[in-house]
């Protein structure tokens, strides 16, 4: 065998070796065989110095030359195994995306935290801080410092599940005005809102539950009026109610505030006409409110020279009730998933 048909030999095992290596450690193996230390070429390579003088440097080229065309082969074959390596992987790591999906079921803020964020939003945005109160209360905060005395008569309009004989469970919000107003001593300004739950010895019914929420508010100032009052609770209407609500205050009775006003907002069922939402009156009741009584403000350490207030307090679920027509109170405390998934 000269040396061509060696090379030519030789370079046809290797293709054959190459056809079969599916790996890149097949094809490490195949290239230390052929082009390693101890592979064919190396060895006809070390013979070359047994060969007359002028016949070596034409030898010389063609081993080069097979060394380089058998490298070219190798990487060819590198390439091939690696683009079949990446398209394996891609297909098996495909996503179908035409699977269904498992169904996760999220959820999500309960209507009456709903309606109690989005005025916390109104009125922050007024300049108002949101304060909290304990809602296992004293018979002082929750009645006496709002001039509720205990004989008062007016004690009967809010029926009271007692602890024992100075505590109990807070008829309404309205302790938070007084438990602020101590905190901030008799100097500074208020500005705030108190939402939480309140309870009452009421029978649940489709319009009572002993325990409900209220959001009350709190101005006080050295000049703070009446018209301040409505201007604030008109924008609470529009915000819950619609831009083209109105509002009217009617005369009433509260002992905390002097006066004191029951607020009516225009019926959004029939813009004010009259209706069976209204009862025929064109306006719904949504809260109580006035100025701050005189009694009250010394009881917390205000000066009434110097200082007026108003204040409001609503029923959460009385609002909600009337911007989604809901009938019946208990839907807000029994679960149903059927109603909470609707807001
Ligand atoms: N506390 C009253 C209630 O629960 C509501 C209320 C009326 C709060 C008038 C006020 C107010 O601050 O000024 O029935």
């Amino acid at each position: 065998m000269n040396v061509h048909e060696q090379l030519d030999a030789l370079e046809s095992t290797l293709k054959k070796a190459l056809k079969n290596a599916n790996t890149k450690a097949d094809l490490q193996d195949v290239k230390a065989k052929y082009l390693g230390k101890k592979a064919e070429l190396s060895t006809m390579m070390r013979h070359m110095k047994d060969l007359p003088a002028e016949e070596r440097p034409a030898f010389g080229q063609k081993i080069n030359q097979a060394k380089q065309r058998f490298a070219a082969l190798i990487e060819t074959r590198r390439h091939e195994i690696e683009t079949a390596s990446l398209n394996a992987r891609l297909k098996e790591e495909r996503v179908d995306v035409t699977l269904p999906a498992p169904n996760y079921r999220t959820g999500r803020v309960h209507v009456m935290n709903q309606i109690v964020e989005s005025i916390e939003d109104l009125f922050i945005g007024m300049g108002y801080l949101v304060k909290e109160g304990p809602e296992i209360e004293s018979d002082l905060m929750n009645f006496e410092k709002l001039n509720l005395p205990k004989d008062h008569p007016a004690r009967d309009m809010q029926d009271t599940f007692y602890i024992s004989d100075d505590t109990l469970l807070r008829t309404h919000t309205s302790p938070v005005q007084i438990r602020t107003m101590l905190d901030y001593g008799g100097k500074k300004p208020v500005k705030i809102i108190c939402p939480g739950k309140v309870y009452r010895r009421d029978d649940d019914d489709a319009t009572h539950s002993h325990q409900f929420m209220q959001i009350e508010g709190l101005v006080v100032d050295t000049n703070t009026t009446m018209s301040d009052l409505k201007g604030t609770l008109l924008e609470v209407a529009k915000a819950m109610f619609g831009e083209d609500r109105k509002i009217r205050l009617r005369p009433s009775y509260f002992p905390f505030t002097e006066p004191s006003v029951e607020v009516d907002v225009t019926c959004s069922n029939c813009d004010g006409v009259g209706c069976s939402v209204c009862k025929q009156t064109g306006y719904i009741e949504i809260l109580g409110a006035g100025m701050v009584h005189n009694n009250v403000l010394k009881a917390s350490g205000y000066d009434p020279e110097q200082y007026q207030g108003f204040a409001f307090g609503m029923g959460v679920e009385r609002i909600a009730m009337l911007k989604y027509g809901i009938e019946d109170i208990r839907h807000f405390y029994t679960n149903d998933l059927r109603f909470n998934k609707q807001f």
